[in-house]
């Protein structure tokens, strides 16, 4: 059944605690997928997030590299631009498959890929009314998800 937990932000401040309340509940083989329009905060989420897991690597968006890894003291992340993939099938090209298994994988613009993946969770990133207002829409199926769903709310 699906789960959903729906967070309004105010600010990027607020955007980086819920970045790293999520972090400290993952651990390796967890696949969050990031959507949500151009400039919404897909790559600021992930930058708190890796932040969070104890790596001060600068995150850039891998929009022309398609993945960037980040290694951290709680194992590697794996940051994938899914924005140029036509689908799973160019995906499973990369020979990326041994992070998703060791490592955290977040994957922006992840809807494009998401039948690749038996248990992720989905993070949709929407504007608000101001600059600096977010609404972040949390979605997952696995039973994985319940208990980190409840301890984000
Ligand atoms: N509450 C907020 N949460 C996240 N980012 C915010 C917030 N308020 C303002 N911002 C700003 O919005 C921008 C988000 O840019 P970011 O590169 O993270 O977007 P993106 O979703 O990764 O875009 P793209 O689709 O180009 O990859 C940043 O400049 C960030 O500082
Ligand atoms: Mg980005």
């Amino acid at each position: 059944m699906a789960q959903t937990l729906v967070k309004h932000v105010a600010s990027e401040e607020d955007t980086a605690q819920i970045a790293s309340a999520l972090a400290a509940l993952l651990r390796p083989g967890d696949v969050v997928l990031l959507d949500g329009a151009l400039a919404a905060g897909k790559t600021f989420f992930t930058r708190a997030l890796v932040r969070a897991l104890g790596s001060d690597e600068a995150v850039t968006s891998p929009t022309y590299t398609i993945a960037n890894i980040y290694e951290t003291p709680k194992g590697p992340v794996l940051h994938v631009d899914a924005y140029r993939l036509k689908g799973a099938h160019e995906f499973y090209h990369l020979g990326l498959e041994e992070y998703f298994d060791t490592g955290v994988s977040v994957i922006e613009w992840g809807e494009r890929i998401a039948d690749y993946f038996d248990a992720p969770l989905s993070i949709r990133i929407g504007f608000g009314d101001s600059e600096m207002e977010r609404q972040v829409t949390f979605t997952a199926e696995a039973p994985r998800w319940s208990p980190v769903l409840e301890a984000l709310t």
